[in-house]
């Protein structure tokens, strides 16, 4: 059966009591946001920490290689900003929109980054739907600058092109190498391509989606998470991991980046085959899951490590989820894909959501276990998909637009 005119409260379906926890913790949220965005200074929360207090940085930090050590920068500064506006879209309440304007100020330097593909998550979370929030050109035109430094990063080999993810592109080390956080990044390229009409922008996602299913996606549907690539040739050469337990083991957020990107770029490209890559990421993501909502960090985590949790990947998915079900051709698949999406949010606000005078939104995210940084607390991505996905079921259309697949999937 066809999903095509099925009025969104149908697809989603909520109860009376699920539409009250998520209008809640959306009211929660804002009270907390509040209260410590008058903490923060010039600087912007990452993690907590083991203390439950906010470690922060400049939005200035940019990323690059000191040595042979990579540093991310402060790729988490825009999941701040993007906290105000929704917190502004739920209230009405003025406040927020001042302090989300003043921090696009502190972020804007960022949209000259030449060294990561995070710009994406930066600008897709703050100028992005700022801009859809306010209509104000201004964040139009910071996004789009950050989308055209995303765009100088599609690296072409004979079979195919992909997005460095890492690291100048004069240096081999970040040229050849890709990693799947970055399938969530196209949603900025996306997003130019239909504000300045200019299709290069969905030409260099859709190229990279392509390349990433090919290279990233395992014979059991298990993604790497990254992927150094033969420069000439477009081989991978080895795939491998820095955030996840090892190299072909299953790192949870890793396989929620990809539904994410795939899902998006189903909506932004007419092909099916990208709603059908995403079903089969979801389905491996709740096979592994085994009846829990929320999985651990890394699918192959042994030992007391498979106890440690990762809400952050709980959120990115379930608001893939929402969106897949809301662009699915399918009336049946989009029941499927909603009621495992609107569960993984509900468990979020019962179980996961902190205390009131706690910072942060979600506990047991983890940002690296290997690296031991934010291992069960807060982390401001998670805490920004999270609130991304109430957003599309308590305000559909006010955070992203709510169009229809560009053109029809087939
Ligand atoms: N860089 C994105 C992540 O840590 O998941």
């Amino acid at each position: 059966m066809s999903n095509a005119t099925t009025p969104l409260s149908d697809i989603y379906s909520l109860t009376q009591d699920q539409t009250r926890l998520f209008r809640e913790t959306l009211d929660r949220t804002a009270v907390k946001v509040a209260a410590d965005e008058l903490s923060f200074g010039v600087e912007f929360p990452q993690v907590t920490g083991p203390d439950g207090e906010w470690v922060r940085l400049p939005a200035s930090l940019s990323a690059g290689y000191d040595g042979d050590a990579w540093s991310h920068g402060n790729w988490f500064c825009g999941f701040w900003v993007g906290l105000l506006l929704t917190s502004h879209l739920h209230t009405g309440d003025a406040k927020f929109l001042e302090w989300a304007r003043a921090r696009m100020l502190l972020v804007e330097q960022r949209a000259d980054d030449p060294n990561t593909h995070d710009i994406g998550f930066i600008f897709d979370s703050s100028a992005v739907p700022g801009h859809h929030i306010t209509g104000d050109a201004r964040f139009a035109d910071i996004a789009l600058k950050a989308a055209d430094k995303l765009r100088a990063r599609l690296v072409t080999t004979r079979d195919g092109a992909y997005l460095a993810s890492w690291g100048p592109l004069a240096d081999p080390r970040g040229r050849s190498a890709s990693a799947i956080d970055t399938m969530a990044n196209l949603s900025l390229l996306y997003w130019a391509a239909n504000h300045a009409d200019d299709g290069s922008y969905r030409q260099a996602a859709d190229a990279h989606a392509a390349m990433t299913a090919r290279a990233f996606v395992r014979p059991d549907d298990s993604t790497y998470h990254a992927v150094e690539y033969d420069l000439e040739t477009g081989a991978r050469k080895r795939g491998y991991t820095f955030q996840g337990a090892f190299d072909e083991s299953a790192w949870s957020r890793g396989q929620a980046w990809a539904i994410y990107g795939y899902a998006n770029s189903a909506r932004e490209t007419g092909k099916l085959a990208y709603i059908e890559l995403a079903e089969r990421l979801a389905e491996y993501y709740l096979r592994r899951l085994d009846g829990r909502q929320i999985p651990p960090w890394d699918f192959d985590a042994t030992g007391s490590d498979a106890d440690i949790k990762d809400t952050a990947a709980a959120a990115i998915v379930a608001s893939a989820l929402l969106e897949l079900a809301r662009i699915h051709p399918s009336a049946d698949a989009a029941a499927k894909w909603s009621r495992h999406g609107v569960a993984m949010l509900e468990a979020l606000c019962r179980d996961e959501f902190t205390k009131d005078g706690e910072h942060g939104l979600l506990h047991n995210s983890c940002y690296s276990k290997p690296h031991n940084i934010g291992v069960d607390g807060a982390t401001m991505f998670g805490d920004f998909f999270f609130v991304e996905a109430l957003c599309r079921v308590v305000h559909p259309g006010k955070l992203r637009p709510l169009d229809a697949p560009r053109i029809p999937l087939a």
